[in-house]
């Protein structure tokens, strides 16, 4: 692909991560979606059966979701050089300084292109890992306590099943067949479960805005072409980007 003389164009995004990217992207979209049907499900007046298939369908997206975050997490140690921690989140030698640099930049009107996350981006990223993970985590929880799902659910079934009853035979909203107490104190347990899940929910909905404005105002300014990047796995920049490598043996030609 061609490029004017003062661009480069550098392979930055490997595989893996893109992939790890989109499946996020489209999987984070459907949990919201569905989420936000049953966090209302009472004034849309939802039918038991209704909440417990849009909870069954939010569950199996969720385990694809935490299934694709954890495989990211592993390829932070072990991927690429942009993949890795140390390109993704803020801390590190020279960080503060360099977030400095490249607000400085930004507030007199200057563009400033990194090839990988830049300062401010990599704020984000961490923040937008947190959430993810505390989504994942919270959820995996509900799954056992709402559904009897994996990988709680089959011990959760054993701490509540009334005398006599079959714990694998549980199903959701069958109140008849737990033991009440055991099932008031679960409950209980889940409360504040469910409170982060919902509060994460929020938080990530407009971290996810944030993030979307940033690379769309990013891109207007310092180019970079960052959407399609993340689809070819190439950044195309003008000037030199404050944390190019020393060998730059994938670079095309200008
Ligand atoms: C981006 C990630 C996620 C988002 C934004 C999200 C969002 C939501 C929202 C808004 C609700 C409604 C809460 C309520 O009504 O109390 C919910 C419920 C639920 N979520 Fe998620 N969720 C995510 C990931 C997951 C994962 C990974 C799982 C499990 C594998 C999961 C399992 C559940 C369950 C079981 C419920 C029902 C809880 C209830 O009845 O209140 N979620 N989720």
């Amino acid at each position: 692909m061609n490029t004017p003389d003062h661009c480069q164009q550098k392979l930055v995004w490997d595989v893996p991560t893109r992939l790890f990217h989109w499946l996020n992207a489209a999987c984070v979209l459907a949990l919201m979606a569905i989420g936000l049907v049953i966090l209302n499900a009472g004034a849309l007046d939802v039918s038991n059966d209704g909440k417990v298939a849009l909870k069954t369908l939010h569950v199996w997206i969720g385990y694809v979701f935490a299934l694709n975050l954890m495989m990211r997490i592993v390829w932070a140690f072990v991927g690429g050089h942009y993949a890795r921690w140390r390109q993704i989140l803020p801390g590190g030698a020279g960080y503060l300084s360099a977030l400095r640099d490249y607000l400085a930049a930004f507030a007199a009107g200057r563009s400033e292109p990194w090839l990988g996350h830049n300062p401010a981006g990599r704020l984000a990223i961490g923040v937008l890992l947190i959430l993810l993970t505390m989504q994942a985590v919270t959820g995996l929880v509900l799954a056992g306590t709402d559904l009897f799902y994996p990988p709680l659910g089959a011990w959760i079934a054993q701490s509540i099943a009334a005398p006599g009853v079959d714990p694998s035979t549980l199903v959701p909203y069958a109140t008849a067949l737990y033991d009440a107490e055991a099932y008031a104190r679960m409950r209980e347990l889940r409360e504040p479960v469910v409170n982060l899940h919902v509060w994460g929910f929020y938080l990530l909905l407009a971290m996810s805005l944030l993030h979307m404005i940033a690379v769309v105002v990013t891109e207007i300014r310092e180019g970079g072409n960052l959407v399609s990047a993340m689809i070819t796995g190439r950044k195309t920049l003008r000037g030199q980007p404050r944390d190019a490598e020393s060998d730059a043996t994938d670079r095309e030609p200008g």
